[in-house]
C-alpha cells in the first residue's frame, strides 16, 4: 500500500516575509555566482512537492529512509522533503555555498516546517563530491543546476549518486523546460555545445534508469522533474 499526500499544504503556508527573505538571499547569491546557483529565485512549493515524491509515497511498513538533498539553497525543496518525512527518517543536507548552508542551519531552529525535522537533519557545508562514499541512501533529491555544468562534472556527480544509492533506491532531480531552445538563441556557440553535451548525458541516464518524468508549470521557470531508480541488481 502506498500513502500519498495530494496538496502542498504546509509548504504554501510560509509567511510572505519568510518567502521574501529567502527570495532576497537567493537572488543576491545568484548575482554573485549564477554558475552554481542556476536560477534567480528559489523553487516553488509545487516543485518541492514533486521532488519529494519518493519520500512521501512509500509503503506504510517501510523502514525509515536515509535521504540526501544536494543543493539545498534556501530550503525550498528541503521543506517539501521535511513535510514528507516520518519519525526515524534522516536527511543529509548538502550545500556548497556557505551563505546558504548557514541559512539552512538557522531555518532548522526557526522555520515552522524545518524545525520539527532538526533532530533528523545534518547540514554539510561542502561540495557534493566531498561527501565521500562511506554512506548509503534510499532517496537522493538533487537540486543542482546540471545545465550550467560541464559534461564531465555532471557524469561524476551522477556516478556518485548511483554509487551511494542502495540498489532499488531513488534519485529525483529537475531541469528547466526550454533551456536548450533559449540557449540556442542567446548563448555563445561553445556554451550551447557544452550544454547540449550535458543534456545528452542526462537524457542517456533518464533513458536507462528513468521511471517517471513530470512537468511542473507552477515554478519560475517551469521545470521537468525526473525520477530514476537504481536497479536492484547491477547489470
Ligand atoms: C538551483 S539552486 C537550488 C536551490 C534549492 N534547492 C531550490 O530548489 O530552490 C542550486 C543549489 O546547488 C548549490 N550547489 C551548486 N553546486 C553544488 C555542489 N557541487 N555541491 C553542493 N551544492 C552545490 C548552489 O549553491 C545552490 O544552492
Amino acid at each position: 500500500m502506498s500513502e500519498t499526500q495530494s496538496t502542498t499544504g504546509p509548504l504554501s503556508a510560509l509567511r510572505l516575509d519568510e518567502r521574501l527573505r529567502d527570495t532576497r538571499l537567493f537572488f543576491t547569491q545568484a548575482l554573485r555566482t549564477f554558475h552554481a546557483t542556476g536560477s534567480i529565485v528559489p523553487s516553488s512549493p509545487a516543485l518541492a512537492h514533486a521532488m519529494a515524491e519518493h519520500v512521501r509515497v512509500r509503503p506504510v511498513s517501510e523502514e525509515p529512509l536515509r535521504i540526501m538533498e544536494v543543493g539545498a539553497g534556501t530550503g525550498a525543496i528541503t521543506r517539501g522533503i521535511a513535510a514528507a518525512m516520518r519519525p526515524g527518517d534522516t536527511v543529509d543536507l548538502v550545500e556548497a555555498n556557505p551563505e546558504f548552508a548557514g541559512h539552512i542551519e538557522r531555518l532548522l531552529e526557526t522555520d515552522p516546517v524545518l524545525a520539527p525535522i532538526a533532530p533528523q537533519a545534518t547540514v554539510h557545508a561542502m561540495l557534493v563530491d566531498e561527501m565521500g562514499t562511506d554512506r548509503t541512501y534510499d532517496v537522493i533529491v538533487s537540486g543542482l543546476p546540471f545545465a550550467n555544468f560541464t559534461v564531465d562534472t555532471v557524469r561524476d556527480i551522477l556516478d556518485y549518486y548511483f554509487e551511494v544509492l542502495r540498489p532499488g533506491g531513488y534519485l529525483s532531480f529537475y531541469g528547466y523546460l526550454y533551456t536548450k531552445e533559449v540557449k540556442a538563441v542567446i548563448a555563445r556557440r561553445e556554451d550551447y555545445l557544452r550544454q547540449a553535451r550535458t543534456s545528452w548525458l542526462v537524457q542517456d541516464r533518464i533513458d536507462r534508469y528513468g521511471i517517471r518524468s513530470d512537468k511542473v508549470f507552477a515554478n519560475v521557470p517551469p521545470a521537468f522533474v525526473h525520477h530514476l531508480r537504481k536497479p536492484e541488481k547491477s547489470s
